[in-house]
């Protein structure tokens, strides 16, 4: 049997990225597992969507801990106990501290809900729709120490049309999202990707 990549999530919210991932997994699209879910929120719908796939769910409550750091160890506990390989960042709302960042450099992804550089933080889909941008989109990029600011791996364009609302476009980017995301990890999990300073290059196959 060939062994697949043990993958962790880490997700504050609803988890529809997640569910991407789960989906393209059960499908055969991805040759990966799922070990374990970590949330940061205890009532995060992503919780209940990873145990509706007999997935572990893992609410760590960092009311418990006096620190980041205190907690992130916690964290990476976690993630060690279930061997994961590659870490997803899914609607994780928490910035990403060094002791993360370290024990996963190079294997922590997230994705972001418009064409980095630009719109970084929070709400993005408002920011770029403020900003009259004609063209919105999505990005996965590996996470650095800089926020949404890692090497970029797939972008998706959508353009914005003369009625579209915030939430309208959201939805547009949204579905955009859970097609690359997928798409990101399964060229992860292959091998494809080489990081070479800011640029990924991606190995044909
Ligand atoms: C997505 O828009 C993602 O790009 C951003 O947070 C949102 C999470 O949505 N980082 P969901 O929890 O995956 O549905």
């Amino acid at each position: 049997m060939p062994s697949v990549t043990n993958i962790a999530v880490l997700a504050s919210g609803r988890g529809s990225n997640l569910q991407a991932i789960i989906d393209s997994i059960e499908s055969g699209y991805l040759k990966a597992q799922i070990t374990v879910v970590i949330s940061d929120v205890g009532d995060a719908y992503a919780l209940e969507r990873a145990r509706k796939h007999g997935i572990e769910a893992v609410f760590i409550d960092t009311k418990r801990f006096s620190s980041r750091e205190l907690y992130e160890k916690e964290a990476l506990r976690v993630l060690r106990k279930h061997d994961a390989e590659l870490v997803l960042l899914a609607g994780y709302m928490r910035v990403v501290g060094r002791t993360l960042l370290d024990a996963y450099k190079n294997r922590m992804l997230n994705i972001h809900p418009a064409l980095l550089p630009a719109f970084p933080g929070l709400h993005a889909q408002k920011q770029a729709f403020d900003h009259g941008v004609k063209v919105a989109g999505c990005t996965v990029h590996f996470v650095d120490d800089k926020l949404d600011g890692g090497p970029i791996i797939l972008q998706r364009c959508v353009e914005v049309a003369e009625d579209d609302t915030t939430e309208t476009l959201a939805d547009r980017i949204l579905e955009q999202e859970h097609k690359i995301y997928p798409e990101a990890v399964k060229l992860f999990v292959e091998n494809r990707l080489r990081i070479e300073g800011r640029k990924v290059k991606i190995i044909k196959s």
